[in-house]
């Protein structure tokens, strides 16, 4: 019988998070503050995380030790286990050797725990009370809210609007773990009102779920913020991924020529990337490719630039490839890649050539699913149909010249409250987006007069 599984022991697992911003070739550039436009410090992050979280964001120690009890709350699935997905090469006819990893084994069903577990507990050992926080497709909505029954604190959540209509089993499970959650724009908040009183129709994004989430957060001492993706901590909450898949490749004898995730925020594909990215940075010839949809093409089309990661401003302002905080996405199906941001980290080796980023269209992104569905069993969320598509068409180019490619992607999670998505498709509903060029330039005026980075584009 050939090897399917690779499984670590809980003995096994990663006791330090890795942080690339050890690593970088060019450091990142530093947030700035949204009023003044200077480099934001420690005590300007404070109103909205707890310090912390704050020192983590801005650590440039290589390893971070995982705290006991964050470990012991992970345990109950991890380590997560790495597929060699036979059945996929086999129905590509493809010389590839095709790797997964099993980001979908958590209780919520994704990638999203790691992080969220991690910073219930620091927000918890600060003394927080409640935590706020906003979710596109309702993933990372249901990660805090698990976490936050974990560790006894409440927890509130701001879902974009158009996925709180296409997922309503995502706003149970964060009921059922405690939480409240509200459609976002809403009524609950000035940034909510502002946006309905111009769009009373707005179908919402992630970039408004944070003003509102923001908005309460500062309201309350005893109240903080918290953001699943994008932010440096949370990258290196989610290293735990790649940590873990370096020895779990190591066991089936394997190493990546090419790693594939699909990016929202980055966080997914930060974790299993950026452990190999410090190879690659050391010398090591990997592909290591990001993916989005084409209707929210952040890092494809958008420019690399200091910009507010929500719509109402509130926030710090970051260096990223971005389409402007006031871009609106169509309203597709993989509502955790509707941001119009990215992780600084992963924008930063977009720019330095570690990372190569590429876009993808929805009808595909679904076709790739059903191929995994029929060929490796699991249903796969339709954020995680991105990374399967680009996979699929890299042992696709492997089968055509010929080369035994090793592919490992990052399946960061089940698509089994996301089915209604598969109707549509199947019903042929969902459209693709070729998103025109004015669009994007009309949502950059608005940042036009920032402050630039040094490596603008
Ligand atoms: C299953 C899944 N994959 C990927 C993403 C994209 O987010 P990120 O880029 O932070 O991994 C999300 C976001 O909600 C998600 O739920």
């Amino acid at each position: 019988m050939k090897a399917t599984k690779y499984v670590l022991t809980e003995k096994d697992m990663p006791k330090k998070w890795y942080n690339i911003m050890a690593d970088m070739p060019t450091p990142a550039e530093p947030a700035l503050h949204p009023g003044t436009g200077q480099p934001a410090g420690p005590e300007d992050f404070a109103p909205i995380f707890p310090m912390n979280l704050i020192e983590q964001e801005v650590s440039t120690e290589r390893w971070i030790d995982i705290p006991d009890e964050v470990l012991q709350k992970l345990a109950i699935w991890r380590p997560s286990p790495l597929f060699r997905a036979h059945a996929l090469e086999k129905a590509l006819g493809t010389p590839a050797k095709i790797f997964y990893k099993n980001e979908g084994v958590s209780p919520a069903g994704s990638h999203k725990p790691n992080t969220a577990i991690a910073q219930a507990y620091y927000n918890k050992v600060a003394g927080t009370k409640k935590i706020i926080t906003e979710t596109g497709a309702g993933q990372w909505g249901s990660a805090l809210s698990m976490s936050c029954a974990f560790f006894g604190l409440e927890c509130k959540v701001y879902m974009v609007k158009i996925s709180y209509n296409h997922k309503p089993y995502r706003r149970l499970m964060m009921q059922t773990w405690g939480a409240d959650c509200t459609a976002s724009p809403s009524n609950e908040t000035e940034s909510g009102r502002s946006i309905l009183a111009n769009d009373p129709d707005c179908p919402g994004s992630l970039g408004m779920a944070i003003s509102e989430a923001v908005e309460v957060a500062v309201q309350d001492e005893t109240s903080k913020y918290a953001l699943g993706s994008v932010l440096n901590h949370v990258m290196i909450h989610q290293s735990i991924i790649g940590l873990e898949a370096m020895k779990q490749m190591e066991m089936a004898g394997a190493y990546p020529d090419v790693i594939i995730g699909s990016a929202g925020g980055g966080s997914n594909f930060a974790g299993l990337a950026f452990p190999y990215a410090l190879d690659k940075i050391n010398g090591k010839d990997i592909d290591i490719i990001a993916v989005e949809p084409k209707s929210c093409p952040t890092m494809t089309r958008g420019p690399f630039a200091y910009d507010f990661g929500d719509t109402v401003q509130k926030t710090p302002m970051l260096a990223m490839h971005t389409l402007g905080h006031n871009f609106v996405p169509e309203p597709i199906h993989a509502g955790g890649l509707r941001y119009h941001g990215m992780a600084p980290l992963v924008s930063q080796l977009i720019l330095d050539d570690i990372i190569r980023p590429v876009s993808v269209h929805q009808t595909d992104t679904f076709k790739a699913g059903l191929t995994f569905a029929r060929s490796e069993g699991f249903i796969s969320a339709p954020e995680c149909n991105h990374a399967i598509a680009t996979t699929i068409n890299e042992a696709l180019k492997a089968k055509e010249e010929g080369k035994e490619k090793t592919i490992l992607f990052n399946w960061s999670g089940h698509g089994l409250v996301d089915l209604a998505a598969y109707d549509s498709y199947f019903q042929g509903k969902l459209a693709d987006h070729d998103l025109p060029q004015e669009q994007i330039d009309a949502a950059l005026k608005d940042i036009a007069s920032y402050p630039k980075p040094k490596q603008a584009t």
